[in-house]
């Protein structure tokens, strides 16, 4: 089956200006498609770029360099005012911190109804506010919920208050930056199982940020791996924890405890030493050689080329041919 590119990312790049020449490469050189109605995960250390990924594909940033091709339109270049609305709708984000995300002073009401009074979707006030009582009860909130405000939620109810919001110009691309991150483990799952249940009934595609790969192994068709600004691998989920090819990935998933003590006992683990580099006027070479076991003096020297080693798997690594 032909799948469908939805969002076609190709050699992106969002870098700052963080004073006196110096400059901070979040995002530098980033390519890969998401196709409908997949779940696509990025992983990565923080401050790896993630965050700045989906800030700049929403638009929040402007791309310094690439291209970013959603169903055809290139976000990158001048939209006319009317593909720009239409876009507003058609691609929403949930953020990593349900609560700095809220605006504290609005009633849940006015909150998930921002949306429908941006883009003028309702027809009276009565329809606005069935239509926030039924985006509600889709996440499993109530109708006695709307004239409350944010801090009298839990994190997992604002997170829930955070998805009504974004649901409610009937989106079909969602970032969600790390939305289950600042949750207890216990609700971590229901926001995934709603989070699911909500892409199975509306068809919805999501790229799905997270910085620990065990996150988002179950809900990701495909993964991509992210390191100082660049993705180093990217495949399957399912490859990705079978076959690992990345040194760094190997890494992620060596970290990863198996719940059986026999094998947790006797495998083996990559310890990666020290932490993420700066971002800041980054040396030559493959960014991941000051960490890597295998990095030789052409790592140092060349970076390598994200390429395609076998059907569908990427990896950036010059040992990997
Ligand atoms: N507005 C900004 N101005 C300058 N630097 C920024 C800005 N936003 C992010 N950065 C820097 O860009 C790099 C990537 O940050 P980003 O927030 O995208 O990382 P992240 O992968 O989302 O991390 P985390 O997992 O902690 O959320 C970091 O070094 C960060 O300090
Ligand atoms: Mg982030």
């Amino acid at each position: 089956m032909e799948r469908e590119i939805l969002l076609k990312i190709k050699n992106l790049k969002k870098h700052f200006n963080v004073g006196k020449n110096q400059i901070l490469k979040a995002v530098d050189g980033v390519s890969f498609d998401i196709y409908r109605g997949e779940t696509f995960g990025v992983v990565g250390e923080s401050g790896c770029g993630k965050s700045t990924l989906g800030r700049t594909i929403i638009g929040l940033y402007n791309a310094t360099e690439g291209s970013i091709e959603y169903d055809g339109i290139d976000l990158t270049k001048k939209t006319t005012s009317k593909e720009n609305r239409d876009l507003t709708k058609r691609i929403q984000m949930i953020f990593q911190d349900p609560y700095a995300s809220l605006n504290q002073r609005m009633k849940v009401m006015d909150i998930v109804a921002e949306g429908i009074d941006a883009h003028g979707l309702s027809k009276n006030s009565q329809d606005r506010a069935q239509t926030v009582v039924d985006l509600l009860n889709t996440v499993g909130l109530q109708e006695e919920h709307t004239n409350r405000f944010p801090h009298e939620f839990s994190g997992g109810q604002r997170q829930r208050i955070g998805i009504a919001r974004a649901l409610a110009v009937n989106p079909e691309f969602i970032i969600c930056d790390e939305p289950i991150s600042a949750l207890d483990v216990s609700i971590q799952a229901q926001i995934i199982n709603l989070l699911k249940d909500l892409q199975n009934k509306r068809g919805l595609t999501y790229m799905f940020i997270a910085h620990d790969l065990s996150m988002v192994k179950h809900i990701s068709n495909r993964i991509g791996v992210m390191y100082l600004g660049n993705l180093v691998e990217l495949t399957t989920s399912k490859e990705l924890f079978k076959k690992p090819l990345h040194p760094y990935t190997q890494a992620l998933l060596s970290a990863i405890p198996i719940p059986n003590p026999k094998i947790e006992k006797t495998r083996h683990r990559i310890i990666l030493e020290g932490s993420l580099p700066s971002p800041i006027n980054v040396k030559e070479g493959c960014k991941f050689s000051s960490r890597c076991a295998k990095a030789d003096t052409i790592c140092r020297e060349k970076s390598p080329e994200f390429v395609e080693v076998e059907k569908g798997h990427y990896v950036a690594c010059h040992f990997v041919k």
